[in-house]
């Protein structure tokens, strides 16, 4: 998709126009600011009631000159950045599905936001809410996205100010679809090796350093609980260190972002049920965010030093699996218990905490489709957020309600850590059968020593069941843009 900004949308045949509208119609600032044509057009539609300004509603209508999408966002006081991306998607959709591919979008003014944040926002929503993932079929493939964005905005000094939210905007929205792509493929094309290919690719492209560990690498660094989860699977592990130097940061402790990269999770010998085991194919999505958010933070060019890390199986119950009661010891020397081998996310994890904290950081933050019972509690609006450092927590708290991915505090209490306390080993990998989002979270913390830490579960979050504001059926690349958000963010 191409975009550009301009101080003027003009209408044409091919191309939608969007016109923003809250639900104060006509007596609103935003029918107010309109050019006078655009008024005549719009006016009747409101007095019939056709269109009712309503945040997430959107109408097509032609004019002589063009095609106009009149896109609520409900009430203008309250408009905020989240909500212009979801509108912007709607809008964007709404022009698609009559075939325009050509969009031209009037940045609007949004309370307490820059000009920058802005634009932005509306091209997040725009290209976020029009991703498809190619589909595999043997018809040939048809064109599906938008051609063309155009931003406009009402004068010449808000360009450059735009433009500059619109280069982030696209490097950001890459690289989220980057990791819905790889969250969508199936599991017989997204191997580990595969997965840690794509990650040499964004290293490529994007201009950071990338280390790829095979089986014997991770047996000669010691990581047991890695390799007790790989021993059920003929695809061979892989483990995957990317390292990002930004600009005046040499010297500087990293920033550890950390993801699960189980590229299918059939729950090993303790077998899932059949019901929706197909879906097991997305258990890589926090490897996918930490592969995406890389991307963007070496696009970007940010001012940090920045390590990702993402340990890759398949979780599965070969002839030679682990089994329930097994113990293996992790990378930092701790044994651990295998209850179960369906809570295989946080053995692998502990791994690559341990190894994290080999690296001196100065924080880490992980991120996991980790637990069922996180998308019970939580749902698919926010990821379960924990950790041992306030200051942190909050850090990663702001990010993702700057950037839309949605995050929500679970507490972590020292009774929590007792429910994975072993009778045969250090720790074992399953709680007491209460508060499974945070047990889990209670074992990881055994394995980050005294590095401040936050923990992201995105069971929820990672998977959309269906189309809803920017986010389509399939992967939602939840994670990308509060990392770069939280490592902008940080002194
Ligand atoms: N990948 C799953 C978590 C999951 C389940 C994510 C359903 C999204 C939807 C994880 O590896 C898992 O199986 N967790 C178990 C842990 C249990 C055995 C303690 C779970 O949540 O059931
Ligand atoms: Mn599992
Ligand atoms: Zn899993």
């Amino acid at each position: 998709m191409k975009i550009s900004v301009k101080t003027k949308g003009k209408l044409s045949d091919n191309r939608a126009v969007v016109v923003w509208l809250g639900e104060e119609g006509k007596s609103g600032l935003f029918f107010k600011q309109l050019p006078a044509d655009l008024k005549r057009s719009v006016a009747p539609l409101i007095e019939k009631k056709r269109f009712s300004g309503k945040a997430g509603s959107a109408f097509l209508q032609g004019t002589g000159a063009g095609w106009l999408v009149l896109t609520g966002i409900g009430k203008e006081k309250k408009l905020c950045l989240n909500r212009l991306r979801k509108s912007g998607a709607v809008a964007a959709r709404t022009a698609l599905a009559a075939r325009l591919l050509e969009l031209a979008v009037p940045v609007p003014s949004v309370p307490k936001a820059t000009v920058e944040q802005t634009a932005q926002a509306v091209v997040e929503g725009v290209w976020l809410g029009t991703y498809h993932f190619d589909r595999k079929g043997t018809k040939s493939k048809e064109e599906t996205g938008l051609k063309e964005l155009e931003l406009t905005v009402s004068a010449a000094p808000a360009v450059s100010a735009a433009q500059k939210g619109a280069r982030q905007g696209k490097i950001l929205c890459e690289s989220v679809c980057l990791a819905r792509d790889l969250g969508n493929a199936p599991s017989n094309e997204m191997t580990p090796a595969r997965l840690a290919q794509a990650a040499q690719k964004a290293g490529r492209e994007a201009g950071f350093r990338v280390q790829v560990w095979g089986p014997a690498e991770i047996a000669k660094r010691k990581m047991g609980a890695l390799m007790g989860v790989a021993r059920g699977s003929r695809e061979p592990a892989r483990f995957i260190r990317m390292e990002y130097v930004g600009p005046r940061s040499a010297g500087r402790k990293p920033l550890l972002l950390v993801g699960k990269g189980i590229t299918f999770d059939s729950g090993g010998i303790s077998i899932k049920p059949s019901n929706k085991m197909e879906e097991m194919k997305f258990d890589m999505c926090g490897a996918a965010a930490v592969i995406g958010a890389m991307r963007a933070i070496a696009m970007l060019k940010l001012p940090a030093r920045v390590v990702g890390l993402a340990p890759a199986t398949e979780n599965l119950p070969g002839g030679s699996a682990q089994k329930p009661g097994d113990i293996v010891r992790a990378m930092n020397g701790k044994t651990i218990e295998v209850i179960n081998t369906d809570a295989e996310g946080r053995l692998i994890l502990a791994d690559a905490l341990s190894y994290a904290q080999t690296l001196k950081p100065a924080a880490i933050v992980d991120l996991a489709t980790l637990t069922g019972a996180c998308v019970v509690a939580l749902g698919d609006q926010a990821a379960g957020l924990m950790g041992n450092d306030e200051r942190l927590l909050e850090q990663v708290k702001q990010a993702g309600s700057r950037s839309g991915d949605k995050v929500w505090p679970l507490p972590l209490w020292k009774a929590h850590t007792d429910a994975v306390r072993s009778q045969v080993a250090d720790v074992k990998n399953v709680g007491n059968g209460k508060a499974g989002t945070i047990t889990a979270a209670a074992f990881l913390k055994e394995f980050v020593g005294e590095f401040p830490w936050a923990h992201l579960d995105i069971a929820g979050t990672a998977w959309a069941d269906g189309t809803c504001g920017y986010q389509v059926k399939g992967g939602t690349g939840f994670g990308v843009r509060l990392l770069v958000e939280w490592v902008k963010g940080w002194r």
